[in-house]
């Protein structure tokens, strides 16, 4: 059973997720996923046990953007039972505050502002990862989405474009926006997602905001989890292909956290999975 704070509760997705963030347990949220954080993909996850949390990969938004119909069907139809987040990608500030609004009337948790994609195609419009080379347009947007958005907003980053040189210049950023949870990626937007996860900048991150943080990057067991936290001190983990390689990973993290022996599957359970 689930902890009943960690459960969509009465009181609404947003009433859950702020429990969830007072709380004192850490905290497992399913990363993002460009098609692959579906409905059918969160079913999968749930039926393992599944994540606290879950982001929806990013809506993209521009002048003329639509709410992307097939992501919105897996916040309107949450199979989960767990607070959804919605995450948006763009830079044009009316655009942002439009489709915050428009997802303010689905039934999300929160929403998430993505400062970390690294597709060429979209950080050479500075939009995504492209936004960490600019932190003053990043300052803008960030005032301007906290003023709108009435239920908790977050952001998720990366340490910076091609360097960490303007990290602790973004750090006071996100902290003057007074965010209800940070995601830090541990690495920069040009590693992709290739090199080693820089633990101890997420922990500077940890230490230097006052809002809960979820540590990003290459958490594949339960035992790896407990590493990370340690180091970074985070309030939590965001994972994301640890996850479809072991759906089994946020179980065994509570397992973990309970100081129960974490089960691993057998050959059946995968060859179920598969
Ligand atoms: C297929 C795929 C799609 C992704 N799509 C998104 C996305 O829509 N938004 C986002 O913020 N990050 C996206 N990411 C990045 C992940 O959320 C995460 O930051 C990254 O994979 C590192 O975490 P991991 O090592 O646990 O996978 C994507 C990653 C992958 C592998």
């Amino acid at each position: 059973m689930e902890p009943a704070e960690k459960t969509i509760n009465s009181k609404g997705p947003v009433a859950s997720f702020r429990s969830m963030l007072a709380g004192k347990d850490p905290l497992t949220a399913l990363a993002p996923m460009q098609a692959v954080s579906s409905l059918e993909f969160w079913q999968v996850m749930q039926e393992y046990g599944g994540p606290d949390l879950y982001f929806t990969e990013y809506f993209r938004v521009h002048s003329t953007s639509r709410l992307n119909k097939f992501i919105l069907r897996s916040i309107d139809q949450n199979p989960t039972g767990k607070p959804v987040i919605a995450q948006m990608i763009g830079n044009d500030i009316p655009a942002l505050i439009r489709t915050a609004k428009e997802l303010e009337q689905h039934p999300v948790a929160g929403i998430d502002l993505n400062l970390g994609c690294p597709a060429p195609i979209v950080y050479k419009k500075c939009a995504g990862g492209g936004l960490l080379r600019d932190p003053l347009r990043t300052h803008r947007i960030l005032g301007a989405l906290r003023d709108a958005i009435e239920i908790p907003f977050s952001v998720k980053t990366r340490l910076g474009f091609e360097n960490t040189d303007n990290y602790e210049d973004l750090l006071d950023i996100f902290s003057q926006h007074d965010l209800d949870l940070l995601t830090v990626h541990g690495r920069t937007v040009k590693q992709m997602y290739r090199s080693t996860v820089d633990y101890k900048a997420i922990q500077k991150a940890a230490k230097t905001v006052s809002f809960p943080l979820l540590a990003n990057g290459n958490v594949y067991s339960a035992e790896h989890a407990a590493e990370v936290l340690n180091t970074t001190q985070s309030a939590g983990w965001m994972i994301g292909r640890g996850a479809i390689r072991n759906p089994w990973i946020f179980c065994q993290i509570r397992s973990m956290l309970k100081g129960e022996a974490v089960e691993l599957p057998t050959g059946r359970d995968v060859l179920r999975l598969h």
